[in-house]
């Protein structure tokens, strides 16, 4: 494949930087509070934080190996590793999760631009809970201007397509990726001298075990799939890219632990915030839209704070919607057998993406189904699948990564499922 040497990328920390681009998103600093909030905050973090252990690190190796051993798209992978096309249902399977995933994750991505823009004309300033709670409503329930705000993020991610991958992503993540911990961190300070704020910190961090319940399991999985961009092959992409000597099981922990240190982190700057101000924990997908403005109106240079942050945040997302993109766009390449070319490949996804973006935005549950059968179903099938196979067909791995993609990845994924899901 010709693609693989002209957009390799050029240093190891461009490939660490892009893959922590790919992970860190909407789904730790949007998904992951209101998820844990919905599902009783500490006893949902201590699973979280296992599942990355036993099943990211490993999934996320995996990944990243099968991209670098094959060279190849998420199309062309698996059937380049078997050297038959049996499993290339599976390439199938993750181009499709990429595009349910799109569909829904511009139009938070949209949320995101239209709070970026209305912090720059600092709409929300003075407004206290209730009237964010109720403007965050008139925002979505305003279809035009949804879609034009969805669809913006489609066209600037398909713009750092068109002209490459490695100039567009490497130089933005390596940048803005440390400016946006930075302000995280600040943010958290900030949260944290609330009144009230320590019970925010125990709602987050208070270990009760008792609370552990089946669902909060299968929830907590599909988050650290959903978070680590793991099952839909978008580190398959990138593993392709990947210079020969660098170690993917290296590159998994750096990934994974950035990954989570931003979830806590946004954690951290939520949940003080959401008991100081009288929220309710539960709040569901609108929960930082909300929040986040009333920590911000607190914050000394508050203007400049959250145009600040939600910048950041829309740029975190886009890092994320381009490796979403980008596992379209290689496949497409690679399955017309390079008839098509990167720009037509750019064209086609970007006009299907546009429509599932419209499609959500006219749906609210279209969207909600979009966002659950991605987090609950396609990715955990998806990195299950993967983990078999690898763990079955590569040769000269490590053997205790070896076993534990065989059997226990795989066993574990499937037994909380189906528990989760009530069948057991
Ligand atoms: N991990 C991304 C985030 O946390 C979202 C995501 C899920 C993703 N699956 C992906 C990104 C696949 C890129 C590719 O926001």
């Amino acid at each position: 494949m010709e693609h693989t040497n002209k957009t390799g990328f050029s240093t190891k920390l461009g490939v660490i930087m892009a893959a922590a681009g790919s992970a860190v998103g909407l789904g730790n600093i949007w998904k992951f509070p209101y998820v844990a909030g919905e599902n009783g905050g500490g006893a949902f973090l201590i699973v979280y934080l296992l599942c990355v252990l036993l099943f990211g690190l490993p999934l996320l190796t995996t990944e990243l190996l099968i991209g670098k051993r094959s060279g190849r798209s998420v199309y062309g992978a698996f059937r380049a590793l078997r050297g038959n096309s049996r499993w290339q249902w599976l390439s199938w399977w993750c181009i499709a999760s990429a595009f349910i995933i799109m569909g829904f994750y511009f139009v938070v991505t949209g949320w995101c631009g239209n709070y970026l823009y209305e912090a720059v004309l600092n709409t929300y300033t003075g407004m206290d809970a209730a009237q964010l709670t109720a403007h965050f409503s008139d925002v979505v329930s305003s279809t035009p201007r949804m879609i034009l705000c969805g669809l913006v993020p489609v066209l600037m991610t398909a713009a750092v397509l068109w002209f490459d991958v490695n100039k567009g992503i490497e130089r933005m993540s390596k940048l803005l990726m440390p400016l946006l911990l930075i302000m995280m961190v600040v943010m958290a300070v900030r949260a944290l001298m609330l009144p009230g704020s320590g019970e925010g910190l125990r709602f987050l961090f208070r270990f009760d075990f008792g609370r552990i319940t089946p669902q909060v399991v299968m929830m907590a999985v599909g988050q650290c799939f959903f978070s680590l961009s793991v099952g839909t092959g978008a580190l398959i992409t990138y593993g392709a890219y990947m210079p020969k000597q660098q170690s993917e099981a290296r590159t998994a922990l750096q990934v994974a632990l950035l990954d989570t240190l931003v979830a806590v982190l946004a954690g951290v700057v939520i949940f003080p915030a959401v008991f100081s101000f009288g929220y309710d924990p539960a709040e569901g997908p609108q929960l930082v839209f909300v929040v986040l403005p009333s920590i911000l109106q607190q914050m000394s240079f508050s203007w400049l704070s959250g145009v600040l942050f939600f910048l950041l945040l829309f740029i975190a997302a886009l890092t994320s919607t381009i490796s979403l993109m980008e596992i379209a766009v290689a496949s497409l390449c690679e399955a017309s057998h390079d008839r098509l070319n990167r720009h037509q490949s750019v064209l086609i996804v970007t006009a299907i993406t546009t429509v599932l973006v419209i499609l959500c935005v006219l749906s609210p549950r279209l969207f909600s189904w979009s966002d659950r059968l991605v987090t609950t179903i396609l990715m955990p099938l998806g990195a299950l699948s993967m983990s078999l196979f690898v763990g079955w067909f590569m040769p000269r791995l490590h053997p205790a990564l070896t076993f534990a993609l065989r059997w226990i990845v795989p066993a574990a994924i499937l037994l909380i499922f189906l528990n989760g899901l009530g069948v057991l």
